[in-house]
């Protein structure tokens, strides 16, 4: 008969809660009480972004297949799985209050004593940021990353982050799947024969309503509009999109109609990764004022500048501003122009037979 289960041997309590080892606790040194908060947090963190990775590595999945059938159950847990993230970065948000009650003078008592070792050197975390889509050289201070002296990654675990970089990202596979949506082919369009996107109907009806939409002031957005959805221009003004202007084309339209219960699912898959880098971004902000708290404006254990390199990050890490830039081209539902009924027929739900 095979053993039963227990408590503590299935989930490896004995490795777990025997893993916390103060250094100030090491025989020499002055035992600091809050050192024991201080690890359990950073344990506590890293657990959670092994199950953020976990999701994101399922979500990466789906979205590398050849044909993703929008139909079946693979969007939709996708979509889930999505919402589970920001539901644990919700709570990761919440934790920096944990330990906020951790005052700066107690942990002046152990922190020369963890140098030259930082959050920074958090695999998992710069993990996620590239299965995301975070690439090395658009980060800030690009060189740091690249350390593997003291204060940098490990060999071993600079190789992983680099080739995690060199692979296939969420941005890129999300983008695949958007360019590949069928919405303006020239068959669901009476009329239609021209494949030039700018002179496609939908997008021309679009764009008059939304220039009659703009201010004055606003006038200029339209070269923004051209360029980032048609590429016509070299408007410098403008962040360089990661996303190509075919797949923002669809983003757009699924933000337009995303009241269509067909375009729900796909609609909840962007605004969940838009939430996704907001809610780290509020984590950076958050570690960003708990840290200026902590040390001030020293150097961090970790020899960056400290709280000015993490403001740099705060920053320039945001994966997904395409899409939440998208918010910038929007126009009122009730100017939306109506799609044709060889649209509705294909992407909708069939009519009741009489
Ligand atoms: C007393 C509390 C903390 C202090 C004073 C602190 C300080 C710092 C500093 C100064 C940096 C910049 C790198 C360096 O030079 O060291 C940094 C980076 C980082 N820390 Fe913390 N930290 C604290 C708690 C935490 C916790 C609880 C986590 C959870 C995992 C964390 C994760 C990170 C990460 C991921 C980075 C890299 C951020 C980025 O590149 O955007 N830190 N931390």
């Amino acid at each position: 008969m095979s053993e039963s289960l227990y408590y503590g041997s299935y989930l490896h309590l004995d490795k777990v809660l025997a893993a916390q080892h103060p250094v100030s606790f090491r025989p020499g040194n002055e035992p600091a009480h809050d050192e024991m908060l201080f690890i359990s947090i950073h344990q506590a963190y890293e657990i959670w972004f092994k199950q953020i990775l976990f999701e994101l590595d399922y979500c990466l999945n789906i979205f590398g297949k050849e044909a993703i059938n929008d139909n079946s159950e693979d969007l939709n847990l996708v979509r889930h799985r999505l919402k589970r993230i920001i539901k644990i970065l919700d709570l990761l948000n919440q934790q920096v209050h944990v330990l906020d009650t951790m005052t700066p003078l107690d942990f002046l008592e152990f922190r020369n004593l963890l140098t030259p070792s930082s959050g920074f050197q958090s695999m998992q975390f710069r993990l996620i940021e590239a299965k995301l889509g975070l690439q090395l050289e658009q980060r800030h201070q690009a060189d740091y990353y690249k350390r593997t002296n003291e204060g940098g990654f490990t060999e071993k675990d600079y190789n992983h982050i680099s080739s995690t970089e060199s692979s296939p990202n969420l941005l890129q596979r999300v983008n695949n799947w958007l360019e590949r949506m069928p919405f303006f082919d020239t068959a669901f369009w009476p009329n239609c024969t021209n494949s030039e996107p700018e002179n496609h109907p939908f997008w021309m009806a679009y764009k008059e309503v939304y220039v009659n939409g703009l201010t004055d002031r606003e006038k200029n957005k339209l070269q923004d509009f051209d360029q980032l959805f048609f590429e016509k221009g070299n408007n410098t003004n403008i962040t360089q999109p990661l996303f190509s202007s075919a797949a923002m084309r669809s983003a757009l339209f699924i933000m337009l109609y995303r009241d269509f219960p067909v375009f729900q699912t796909s609609y909840q898959i962007l605004d969940a990764l838009i939430e996704i880098d907001h809610l780290l971004s509020t984590w950076r902000h958050k570690h960003l004022v708990m840290v200026r708290r902590m040390i001030g404006m020293r150097v961090g254990t970790g020899n960056t500048s400290g709280a000015g390199y993490l403001e740099g990050a705060l920053q320039k890490h945001f994966v997904y501003r395409d899409l939440s830039g998208l918010s910038t081209f929007l126009i009122e539902r009730k100017k939306l122009p109506h799609l044709p009924e060889t649209l509705l027929a294909h992407v909708g739900f069939a009519p009741l037979k009489k």
